[in-house]
């Protein structure tokens, strides 16, 4: 298929790590080389590279570029671990909400403690872990994706929230993953893509991505989902997840609760697409997620424009929480797990 086959989202080069900029997209499609831990964290932070799995993706190469900055500053194992540890601290505070880029950012710290070596041999088992972690994440989606094109109905219309696709991972996505893999066995499936506001990664992104693939997409403001479901319009929802708690709460882009909720009224089922790295064990509840507050800016303005009296409150949180029992399936690269989640959750675990 045309986008995804061929670019990857975040690459692993010659010691630098090679993102597209999601920022200009749609206009423009240009890559950014990140050569630096300062560079990878503002890079996550001004949303260069967004979307769960590929930040965590970013933190891992963020890890690889700390430790290859660090040992040409220390020859001290013990002052070369705990730098690397103050640097990932760090790297976890660009974005709070997606537990991919936490876990992602563990994974390389557990090389750097565990390894009986040099420090030479750790940089390069970093480094190689990263890359080992960037080329995982196309074959998890690949394989979610197959799961998923299971419970697409033949011609069926999805909706879809946000962008859970090839540029919110490295390659293929999740939600879009399993669209994917839909329209790889019946090109007659439709999707709505909702625009996705403030930042629009539904106009900007989910619909360049689609529509280079070939695949029938419809652009709707995210106030319209409930028309259409009430139309019977839209026979599934599949979105992406930043972080599921133990119980199955799923937080996503801000507005997916509202999706989630229409589609209970309508009966329209509603999944999740997400590899287990977003399932975050350790909390049992969405109540647990720390919901990201973002710049008030993306609400004022449009295309730098003020759209807003002077004087209004702004509040801008940038994800929400959907409890479990508006959940009709989370799709994984362990397959479809059902309700109760907090018993498929820890089957998913316990057989990985
Ligand atoms: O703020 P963003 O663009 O990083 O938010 C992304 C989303 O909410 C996606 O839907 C989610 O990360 C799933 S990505 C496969």
């Amino acid at each position: 298929m045309g986008f995804t086959s061929k670019i990857k989202t975040i690459e692993w080069t010659d010691n630098i790590s090679r993102m597209i900029d999601q920022t200009i997209l749609p206009h423009e499609f240009k890559t950014v080389d990140i050569k630096t831990c300062e560079e990878m964290f503002n890079a996550i932070k001004n949303m260069i590279v967004r979307g769960a799995p590929a930040i965590g993706i970013a933190g891992a190469h963020g890890i690889s570029l700390a430790a290859l900055e660090l040992a040409k500053i220390t020859s001290n194992k013990d002052e070369f671990i705990q730098l690397l540890k103050n640097k990932a601290e760090y790297l976890k505070s660009a974005r709070p909400t997606a537990v991919n880029l936490m876990w992602a950012i563990d994974k390389q710290i557990e090389i750097a403690e565990s390894t009986n070596s040099n420090i030479q041999t750790i940089v390069e088992l970093i480094v190689k872990n990263g890359k080992k972690m960037e080329l995982e994440d196309i074959e998890i989606n690949k394989k979610l994706g197959d799961y998923g094109a299971e419970i697409i109905p033949k011609s069926a219309t999805i909706l879809t929230h946000c962008n859970a696709g090839a540029l919110a991972t490295v390659g293929y996505g999740t939600a879009l993953g399993v669209i994917r893999s839909a329209y790889a066995k019946d090109h007659s499936i439709k999707v709505f893509a909702d625009e996705t506001r403030p930042r629009q990664q539904g106009a900007r992104l989910t619909t360049f991505e689609l529509t280079a693939d070939g695949i029938d997409t419809t652009l709707i403001t995210d106030g319209m989902c409930s028309y259409f479901m009430k139309k019977g319009m839209i026979d599934v929802v599949v979105v992406g997840a930043d972080r599921i708690a133990a119980n199955g709460d799923t937080a996503n882009k801000i507005g997916t609760y509202t999706v989630a909720i229409a589609a209970k009224y309508h009966n329209v089922p509603f999944y999740i697409a997400a590899p287990l790295s977003t399932i975050d064990t350790n909390i049992k509840s969405g109540d647990e997620i720390i919901i990201e507050e973002r710049d008030h800016n993306e609400v004022t303005t449009i295309n730098g424009e003020r759209v807003c009296a002077d004087n209004v409150n702004i509040i801008n949180p940038g994800f929400d929480v959907t409890p479990n029992e508006l959940i009709s399936g989370i799709i994984t690269e362990a397959g479809i797990l059902k309700p109760p989640y907090n018993v498929s959750i820890k089957n998913a675990f316990s057989t990985k």
